[in-house]
C-alpha cells in the first residue's frame, strides 16, 4: 500500500518525506487556502515547490466545473511537473474530462467519491486514482470503510486498474482499516501517519530495556 500525505504544508511534506516511507502528496483547494496560498500564480508556484520536494505523485486539483475549463486547467497543471496528477471532481463534466485526459496520457485523481456507483464511472473513464472520502462518510454515520471494501471487491471482479486512494483518512485506525479493506493508497495528515508509531507497550518496553542497560553498565 502506498502512503500519500494530505497537506499543502511544505514543512509537513518534508517531515513525511524524511521518514522514508512517503509515496506522494495530495492537496485540495481547502488545504491550499489553509496554508495561505492564494492567487493563481502563487498556487501554481506552490505545486512546483511540492513537486520538487517529492519524487512521487502530487495531486493538484482543478477549480473549473465545466468540461472545457477542466481540460484547459488540467492540461496546464500537468505541464508543471512530470509527477503532477490532475485531481478532478466526480461530476458529469469531470468524468468527461477524465476520459479525455486518459486518452491523452494525463494521469488523474477522481475526487469527492462517496459511492460504489461513482467508483465504477471513474474507473470506466480511466481515472488513475479514485478518492473515496472515508471520514466524511463516517461523519454522516454511514460506515466509510465499507465503501472501500465494496469498491475493492468490484474493481477486483471487473479487473479495473484504477487505484483506490482512501482519502479523508483522519487517524491511524483509518489507515489500518483501509489497508485491511483493499485500499491501494492511503492519503492522510502527517499526524495520522505518526499515530501508527504509538503503542504504550513499546514505550514501557523501551524504558525497561534502557533501565536494565543502565543498571548493568552503570
Ligand atoms: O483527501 C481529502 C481530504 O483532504 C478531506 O479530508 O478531513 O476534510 O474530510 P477531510
Amino acid at each position: 500500500m502506498k502512503f500519500f500525505v494530505d497537506t499543502a504544508s511544505l514543512e509537513q511534506i518534508t517531515e513525511a518525506r524524511d521518514l522514508g516511507i512517503l509515496d506522494g502528496v495530495t492537496t485540495n483547494p481547502s488545504l491550499m487556502a489553509k496554508e495561505g496560498i492564494v492567487g493563481q500564480e502563487n498556487i501554481l508556484a506552490h505545486y512546483v515547490k511540492i513537486c520538487e520536494l517529492v519524487d512521487g505523485d502530487v495531486s493538484a486539483e482543478v477549480i473549473s466545473t465545466d468540461y472545457e475549463g477542466i481540460v484547459k486547467e488540467g492540461e496546464h497543471l500537468a505541464q508543471l511537473a512530470p509527477n503532477i496528477v490532475v485531481k478532478v471532481p466526480m461530476i458529469e463534466a469531470g468524468i468527461k474530462a477524465i476520459s479525455h485526459f486518459s486518452r491523452n496520457g494525463i494521469r488523474t485523481n477522481c475526487t469527492l467519491v462517496f459511492s460504489a456507483g461513482q467508483a465504477i464511472l471513474a474507473a470506466k473513464a480511466g481515472a488513475t486514482y479514485l478518492s473515496p472520502f472515508i471520514g466524511r462518510v463516517d461523519d454522516i454515520t454511514w460506515p466509510g470503510m465499507q465503501l472501500i471494501a465494496d469498491i475493492a471487491e468490484i474493481y477486483a471482479i471487473q479487473g479495473f486498474e484504477t487505484e483506490i486512494l482512501a482519502a479523508s483518512v483522519r487517524n491511524a485506525l483509518h489507515i489500518v482499516d483501509a489497508a485491511k479493506n483493499g485500499a491501494d493508497v492511503v492519503t492522510c495528515p502527517l499526524s495520522a501517519m505518526l499515530g501508527l508509531l504509538k503503542h504504550p507497550l513499546t514505550d514501557i518496553g523501551l524504558a525497561k530495556f534502557l533501565a536494565d542497560h543502565k543498571k548493568a553498565n552503570g
